[in-house]
């Protein structure tokens, strides 16, 4: 083993310290060299990325990704460096096909059959799937549509029906709908047409989709976000959206209220959770556990009257921990852990 690991960050973006590096980036350097291990940042340009592949294949026993996707001009070229990587031995933290899988919204409808996600949850990568079924399922109840794209609550949609539509089969176009954005809770109104074709843009271009799920009322007590090392929760964030009656956005733009709390706090969550690890491994392709990300959570009611937690997304292209910056602690300890258990099942 090298005992190096490479950090790949890129320059420029809103992340940025006056150092130029992500604020969480440095702090794992020399968490791992207080290990007596070697450490370094890679600014990965498509320009160098011949060089960085040579450099990084020769020198490092894994790489961890710090680069936001949106970073980049274009993301296609960086994972196929990754999975070059990957391919020549180097250890992905995660692979390129984790992140893609874990990362894009549509992995609620691949854990559809689990606990986790509701039965009726769809995805549309076409404009006619959308318009075939959309009307039909906003008509069982409220929706909420989600493109896969944004972040921080941009082209994410509650969508109420207002009209009256006695016992149609599926709610007609000239319907009226209240669609509030979890951007900034705003709402709009307008008739099912309008806003439907509104929604095509989502789903058109690179990596197009839009997810519909059911509105899940109890996003009131608020959202549950787990931040997981590996295969283990490390915290919890708690975000209840703003008190007024359309809101149901955990963004802090959007006016959530922020709480931290320890995964102890939420030990039947973090317990089932836990058992599920290993099937979401498999349905989302196979590969290891990001190294970083998040799950977050909505409580609901099942036919019995108790608690369960719908997962709501997951997070895992570069998820920060600016704000507990002491982690870079325990990411050093599960680096180190997963490169010698590696090395231990190959020999
Ligand atoms: N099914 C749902 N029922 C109720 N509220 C929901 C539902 N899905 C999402 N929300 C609310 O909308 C917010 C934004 O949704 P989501 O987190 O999926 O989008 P995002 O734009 O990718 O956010 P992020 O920046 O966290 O990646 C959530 O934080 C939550 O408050
Ligand atoms: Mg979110």
């Amino acid at each position: 083993m090298k005992k190096h690991v490479v950090f790949f960050e890129v320059v420029g973006g809103t992340d940025k310290g006056p150092d130029g590096h992500r604020a969480d980036t440095m702090p794992m350097v020399k968490s791992l060299e207080a290990r007596g291990w070697t450490a370094e940042v890679i600014f990965y340009s498509d320009e160098k990325k011949d060089e960085i592949f040579e450099q990084v294949a020769k020198s490092a026993d894994a790489y961890v990704s710090r680069i936001n996707p949106g970073n980049l001009k274009s993301e296609a070229i960086y994972f196929q460096m990754l999975r070059d990587l990957c391919e020549h031995g180097v250890k992905g933290m995660p692979h390129p096909e984790a992140m893609i899988g874990y990362g894009a919204k549509d992995a609620l409808v691949k854990l559809r059959e689990t606990a986790l996600v509701p039965e009726d949850t769809y995805a549309y990568y076409d404009i006619d799937s959308f318009k075939e079924n959309f009307p039909k399922v906003l008509k069982n109840g409220e929706r909420v549509l989600k493109q896969n794209r944004g972040s921080t609550g941009e082209g994410i949609w509650r969508v109420q029906l207002i009209s009256e539509i006695g016992d149609a089969s599926e709610v007609p176009l000239t319907a009226t709908v209240r669609c509030t954005e979890a951007k900034d809770n705003h709402v709009e109104e307008h008739d099912l047409e309008a806003f439907m074709t509104f929604c095509e843009q989502y789903i058109v271009g690179e990596n197009g989709m839009l997810v519909d799920m059911p509105f899940l009322p109890r996003i009131k007590e608020g959202e549950i976000r787990l931040l997981m090392l590996n295969k283990t929760p490390v915290n919890v964030v708690h975000k209840k959206p703003a008190d007024s009656a359309d809101a149901f956005s955990a963004t802090l733009f959007s006016g959530a209220q922020y709480r931290y709390d320890e995964p102890e706090d939420w030990a039947d969550l973090v317990h089932s959770f836990m058992s599920t690890l290993p099937m979401i491994t498999e349905r989302l392709g196979g590969y290891d556990l990001p190294l970083i990300w998040t799950a977050d959570f909505i409580l609901d009611t099942d036919e019995n009257g108790n608690d369960t937690y719908i997962l709501g997304e997951m997070n895992c292209s570069c998820v920060g921990f600016t704000s507990q910056l002491s982690l870079s602690e325990n990411v050093a300890d599960e680096i180190i852990s997963i490169l010698t258990q590696t090395e231990t099942v190959e020999q």
